[in-house]
């Protein structure tokens, strides 16, 4: 294992050994982050799962605690599956987990901590009363899974939402309850969109373009309803945007043609089955995510280990376009930067690669600013492929007018090993334009068994605005936040020899035509939380 040691990540979390897969029950309470993921303990491969987890002041420097909930019930005994925690009132926490029976049947089950007293949370209870809730008639027995947090209506009715499908229709199901033991199924159904497949992992939360973050169950007027669901057919977490009636128990899209699993995601590159909570310390919404491997299952087994969470993210509307979310990495992450180094007003001609020397770079915190020759673009009758799409045009090596330009990261020398973090403009033949952003896996790696493709999509940029984007790396994993954060991607990446003290960064501009200017900033990132001993306390 000693030789893929170095992949492990310093700043995200995982488990340090054996498989991880979805964030579960994320809460804040009496001082600590509690995070709960699907664990396998015995293998480096997706299993038997149980409740792993960790505590935190900050979300950055982890305390790992023994399994929370192991698979001792008839009810859960396939698997203690995913699910989320309610806060009740008198600060009294309630999680509703989804097990898999005896017999592989998906049923939602309650616990709660064995002592309220004890902040870490260690010990928790299952009620005798399990299983609480075990899927209708109408609903195949393995389609009904992934609770999530409730929220009180205005009837005085706890009200939580499972995701199933019927047929190839995905749905959001409604639930009330007045003690989380008894449930009644509401009328119709929250939402539901064709062809989309099984909803795993629904969530459903408020928005506003005053806020930075809304308690689940918050609503009123200038309150958008965020409806999320991760698409078991393409493994992606798509939302939309909408209006939830309380009354009704409906949701709306916005935009139906931009309907949850056919419009928006997330994140463009690989991200699952994330959970939002409601941070009332710090009145903001976080967002956790797995991040999966995309090496092989055999490399993993030698590597010990498999998955990490993506760095929290906070989650809101974007007040400027009102019509995507904003994703920021939370703030807490800028106290383990060091050694800033600045770079302004670079300029990059067509056709140019600058080194830029900033020291060891596998772990960075990279924000770039990227002014375009405004000239060439309006002067252009049209430029590049339209419609583009990052995944199908060749990536960073292919050049057109007006991209692509950007950052190289995990980069050596030679540059056998490259990842790309760039944005190419497209100009139609009406003149529109249009901005994407791409990271470029396609020669991430010299090795043989490991996901090259290029991700990437759409972000919206409003006059005036610059283009920006921030780059962080943490050994194999880069994830990318464009414009403040309307467009994400996450790559895991798994170099041989751009590893190390041996990884470097570039700046480059593949466009023929446009010159463009950049300037940045680059910090060390800091923290390893791996050492021989196994789990390390690194807390504050
Ligand atoms: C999503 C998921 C959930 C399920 C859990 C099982 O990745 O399939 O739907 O509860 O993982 O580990």
């Amino acid at each position: 294992t000693d030789m893929l040691d170095w992949q492990a990540p310093a700043f995200h979390f995982y488990p340090g050994e054996n498989w991880m897969n979805d964030p579960n029950g994320p809460v804040f309470y009496k001082g600590w982050y509690h995070l709960f993921y699907q664990y396998s303990p015995e293998a480096a491969v997706w299993g038997p799962i149980v409740w792993g987890h960790a505590v935190s002041r900050d979300m950055v420097h982890w305390r790992h605690l023994p399994i929370a909930m192991e698979r001792d019930e008839w009810y859960d005994v396939n698997g203690v599956w995913t699910g989320s925690t309610t806060i009740l009132p008198n600060n009294k926490l309630v999680v509703l987990y989804t097990g898999s029976t005896n017999e592989s049947v998906q049923v939602q089950n309650l616990a709660y901590p064995a002592n309220p007293s004890d902040p870490l949370l260690v010990n928790w209870v299952k009620d005798p009363a399990n299983p609480v809730l075990v899927p209708p008639s109408w609903i195949d027995i393995k389609d009904f899974r992934d609770p999530t947090t409730a929220w009180l209506t205005p009837e005085g009715k706890w009200r939580m939402v499972i995701g199933s499908k019927v047929n190839r229709t995905g749905i959001a199901l409604l639930y009330d309850t007045d003690d989380f033991k008894s449930y009644e199924l509401q009328d119709g159904w929250l939402h539901d969109v064709a062809g989309t497949g099984m909803w795993e992992c629904v969530d459903f939360y408020p928005v506003s373009k005053d806020d930075f973050g809304l308690d689940t169950g918050t609503f009123g007027p200038g309150v958008k309803h965020v409806l999320k669901a991760s698409m078991d057919d393409d493994r992606c977490d798509y939302y939309a945007l909408g209006d939830y009636d309380l009354r009704e128990g409906k949701w709306v899209p916005d935009d139906r043609a931009i309907d949850v699993g056919i419009g928006l995601r997330y994140d463009y590159g690989i991200y699952y089955a994330s959970k939002t909570f409601y941070d009332q310390h710090k009145k903001r919404r976080i967002l956790w995510s797995w991040i999966k491997e995309t090496d092989s299952e055999k490399t993993d087994i030698k590597k010990g280990w498999a998955s990490l969470m993506a760095l929290p993210r906070t989650v809101a509307l974007d007040p400027k376009t009102g019509s995507n979310l904003l994703q920021w990495p939370i703030e807490e992450l800028d106290k383990i930067r060091s050694n800033l180094k600045e770079f302004n007003n670079v300029k990059l001609e067509p056709g140019s690669l600058e080194p830029l020397s900033v020291g060891p770079t596998s772990q960075l915190d990279v924000m770039i600013e990227i002014e375009v020759d405004k000239k060439v673009v309006s002067g252009l009758k049209v430029g590049s492929k339209v419609p583009y799409n990052c995944a199908h045009h060749g990536g960073a090596g292919v050049r057109d007018a007006l991209g692509p330009f950007g950052l190289l990261v995990l980069a050596n020398k030679n540059l056998t090993e490259y990842t790309p973090t760039y944005f190419y403009i497209a100009k139609d033949k009406h003149g529109d334009l249009s901005t994407f952003f791409c990271i470029d896996q396609s020669k991430s790696s010299i090795a043989k068994d490991v996901d090259k493709s290029i991700y990437g999509s759409t972000v919206p940029i409003l006059e005036d605005e610059k283009l920006s984007m921030r780059i962080l790396v943490d050994h194999s994993i880069v994830e990318g936040y464009a414009q403040g954060g309307r467009t994400c991607i996450t790559s895991r990446v798994y170099p041989t020899e751009a590893i190390n003290d041996d990884a470097q960064i570039f700046l480059f501009n593949n466009a023929t035509n446009v010159t463009v200017i950049a300037s940045l900033k680059v910090w060390q990132m800091g923290l390893k939380t791996k050492n021989e001993s196994g789990w390390v306390w690194l807390g504050p």
